[in-house]
């Protein structure tokens, strides 16, 4: 049987460097040809007239049914990756998290059972390496060459996860050998748990606005800062993740300046939102807002939307980490009690449109850049991902530029009974979504069923 093919019309085409109007064949999963004017008998023919053509999203920070703080992140990766796909994303790279004393290879295969046959999206994995001991490090090899994984999380802070100084120097070490990448959850364990102790004496444990006062951005740029040394020392690519705010921003400038290869990635949550809603009389009004690093100040808001404009700043993800509203309950009496995350995973191309291309200006190559190009190209995606050009895979979102519509828990499709940006309205939606040459999503019908997401090898 020969492979279908599918000829998208008139839309206009955007990459990192390029917007131009031309018609694109797909055959089988694959594009084949981009030209001014295609005329081939396709065995489907879709207009996209007056629509936007953009690589399909791809978000390097999700975290479908994670273990933490006492219960799972509400997304499966049924419902995680499908919610992810209304919204033009087509790939995402979840952490699979390294139990202490547990291998490598063992964390990885429980992270392929929960996503194998159940995904959406094409997928891969980091590994979050929460344990390291001398089999630990001689399995980074396996992990770079046989598993597809090349990159590997690191955490500063939370007390069941973080690992010390001289553990990331010799992670850094044999990482950079095999020519990974570390990532890393940069917040200062020590001063958080000082200030927790600090600000949960007597009634005060009940204020959820502790949570940002335990987390300020102090504990953020003194993380950030000591591991830029220890990559600085090891000469290790680092990407940190979720950076927050302006002091954060400033290490990252610095070590940018020395020509370190220091990489940032912000979330679209700490592009809109801010603090003040941390300050909300109702117990669970602000716990819905409850993660770490936390939002913050206006300042530092703008902070970011400067950082991911002039490139200080590559990707934004969304650390999409979801909790029910009775999840984030269990945090009521205790402010230290409510599980860390948020949901994004659906919006981040239509929030970043919206609020990045539509209201400040941002070039549409750049949109690109954040959103796909730049994470293909850091975590070894290129260009099968992350473009549109001959040979890559045919992962395309047709975008309406014009379209308007308000986000409602009600209407979206991600496991979570709340939405952090209800009642927004924004400019622009995702019309029909693409991966490896099918029609997954079309004007709000899915076209796909779970599994047709792949595993993702991924090269360094
Ligand atoms: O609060 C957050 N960010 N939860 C998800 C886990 C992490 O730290 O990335
Ligand atoms: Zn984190
Ligand atoms: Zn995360």
């Amino acid at each position: 049987m020969s492979p279908t093919s599918l000829l998208i019309k008139n839309g206009t085409i955007v990459t990192e460097n390029k917007v131009e109007t031309k018609d694109i064949l797909i055959i089988g999963e694959q594009i084949e040809t981009i030209e001014e004017k295609i005329n081939y008998n396709a065995d489907t023919i879709v207009d996209a007239k007056e629509c936007y053509i953009f690589p399909g999203g791809i978000d390097p920070h999700t975290h479908m049914e994670l273990p933490v703080m006492g219960t799972i992140s509400s997304d499966s990766f049924k419902s995680g990756t499908l919610a992810a796909l209304f919204g033009g994303t087509t790939t995402i790279i979840d952490f699979a998290n390294q139990l202490r004393g547990e291998h490598l290879i063992d964390a990885l295969n429980n992270w392929h059972n929960k996503a194998k046959n159940n995904c959406y999206t094409d997928y891969s994995f980091h590994i979050s390496v929460t344990d390291v001991q001398e089999e630990t490090l001689e399995e980074i090899k396996k992990m770079v060459k046989d598993q597809g994984v090349s990159s590997f999380k690191t955490f500063m802070a939370y007390n069941t996860m973080k690992i010390g100084p001289w553990e990331m120097e010799a992670l850094m070490g044999i990482v950079k050998q095999y020519g990974g990448k570390v990532l890393v959850h940069a917040e200062d364990g020590e001063m958080i748990n000082d200030l927790i102790k600090n600000y949960s004496k007597n009634k005060n444990k009940q204020k959820v606005v502790n949570h940002p006062l335990c987390h300020p951005p102090e504990t953020e740029s003194l993380a950030t800062k000591n591991a830029i040394k220890i990559s600085e020392k090891k000469d290790c690519p680092l990407y940190i993740v979720h950076v927050s705010c302006k002091k954060a921003i400033s290490e990252i400038v610095e070590a940018q300046k020395q020509k370190l290869p220091i990489l940032g990635e912000t979330c679209i949550q700490y592009l809109l939102l801010d603090e003040s809603l941390y300050h909300h009389k109702k117990f669970i009004e602000a716990a819905k807002y409850v993660l770490s690093p936390p939002l913050r100040k206006q300042e530092d808001r703008e902070a970011l939307w400067t950082a991911i404009q002039n490139g200080t700043i590559e990707v934004v993800a969304t650390d999409h980490c979801p909790f029910l509203l009775k999840q984030k309950q269990a945090g009521e009496n205790d402010f230290t009690k409510i599980p860390n995350g948020i949901p994004g995973v659906e919006y981040r191309l239509e929030l970043l449109f919206s609020e990045g291309v539509i209201k400040r200006g941002m070039s549409l190559n750049q949109f690109v850049k954040l959103t796909s190009y730049n994470a293909a190209k850091i975590f070894g995606l290129f260009p099968k991902k992350g473009t549109i050009q001959a040979k890559s895979d045919a992962d395309l979102v047709i975008f309406d530029p014009n379209k308007k519509h308000v986000i409602s828990s009600k209407t979206h499709h991600m496991n979570c009974d709340y939405s952090p940006y209800e009642g927004m309205n924004l400019i622009g939606k995702c019309r029909t979504v693409i991966l490896r040459g099918k029609i997954a999503i079309d004007h709000e019908n899915i076209l796909i069923n779970e599994g047709y997401g792949q595993y993702l090898y991924r090269t360094t």
